[in-house]
């Protein structure tokens, strides 16, 4: 069956075109994404009014972008996928009065997705996964452990009690003057940096060892950006120590939660699942206990529409479908 995927929940417009051969067996056709990282990186965070009006300037050319780049015309498609939340209300509304609008012109079949169940099937996307595994979703607005029992029932056993991670590397960017979004920026710097100049404590959480902490990372770096020492760090060594406690915070919950639960196969996906520290440092604690680690391609981790037409896709293969009454949903639980 062939899937046009449309999402457009925080700050990137994306459409894709998937082709399902089986409930979770997809061929990404194409997947185009108009990112505005230009337009929000002088406020150092997403302006949530001019997210929206930006994608309803780009929504259409990359709908027409991932037609052109999967050779195929609208004619061809045979559902539509569309994220209707969690996110920014007014960036979501412009995907989905999209797809409505495609859904009325062509009476085609429209399904609206969890924009959370999309990043929790992205490591399906050219990897073969026995169920149940373990997601850990890292994202600009979203941390937290799943346990992906079967399409359709997740479990979320660990959440973040305050920032995400994601979030936490674009503050400590913003605090280091290194411009946004942080993650990739903090990623690259560290490269050269020593993860070890600068002590920074690992927050857990009493009586919750599957939950994350982020926010007194974030205040111990901007307290000790306040400090005479501070000011002497090489920007490369603080930028290391912080995302190696990140990494450290990541790594212990998710560890934890596939022995207490035996379960092999751990996937990492969201924004921040493209950090490279945290991709080297899981798949070699996973290989040092004999687990699997499944990491989806960058283009997959962050914001994408391939990921949203595998999500709606096996709905729409069951034959389930939404009518336009349905809206935007900036608190959409899972
Ligand atoms: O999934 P995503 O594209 O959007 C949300 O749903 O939030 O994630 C964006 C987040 C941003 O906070 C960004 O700084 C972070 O992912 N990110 C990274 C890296 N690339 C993107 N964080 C750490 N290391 C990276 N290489
Ligand atoms: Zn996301």
């Amino acid at each position: 069956m062939l899937i046009l995927g449309i999402e457009s929940s925080c700050d990137d417009a994306a459409a894709a075109v998937v082709d399902l051969s089986g409930p979770a067996r997809a061929t990404v056709r194409s997947s185009a994404v108009a990112n505005q990282d230009d337009i929000h990186r002088a406020y150092g965070g997403v302006v949530p009014e001019l997210a929206s009006r930006n994608h309803v300037v780009t929504i259409v050319p990359v709908i027409n972008r991932a037609l052109e780049n999967a050779d195929v015309s609208l004619q061809a498609i045979e559902g539509i996928a569309v994220t209707r939340g969690p996110g920014l209300v007014g960036s979501l509304l412009v995907g989905l009065m999209c797809a409505k609008g495609i859904a009325q012109a062509t009476g085609l079949p429209m399904v609206g997705v969890n924009h959370i169940e999309g990043h929790l099937l992205a490591p399906l996307i050219e990897n073969e996964i026995a169920m149940p595994y373990l997601a850990l979703v890292v994202s600009g607005g979203h941390t937290a452990l799943f346990v992906v029992e079967n399409l359709g029932q997740y479990r979320r056993i660990g959440s973040t009690r305050d920032d995400a991670a994601g979030e936490a590397f674009d503050k400590v960017a913003k605090l280091m003057g290194l411009g946004y979004p942080g993650g990739k920026v903090i990623d690259e710097l560290s490269r050269s940096g020593n993860p070890k100049r600068v002590r920074i404590p690992r927050a857990r959480v009493k009586g919750a060892p599957l939950d994350f902490s982020f926010s007194g990372v974030k205040t111990a770096v901007a307290t000790l950006l306040r400090t005479q020492d501070g000011q002497m760090v090489q920007p490369e060594d603080l930028a290391a120590s912080f995302q190696e406690a990140i990494v450290d915070m990541l790594i212990a919950p998710t560890l934890a939660a596939a022995r207490k639960l035996d379960i092999q196969t751990m996937a990492i996906t969201g924004g921040v699942a493209a950090n490279s520290r945290l991709r080297d440092r899981l798949s070699n604690a996973a290989a040092d206990e004999g687990l699997r680690v499944v990491a989806p391609a960058l283009k997959y981790c962050t914001d994408n529409a391939a990921m949203i037409a595998v999500a709606g896709g096996w709905r729409l293969m069951r034959g389930e479908r939404d009518d336009l009454s349905i809206d935007a949903e900036a608190n959409l639980a899972l």
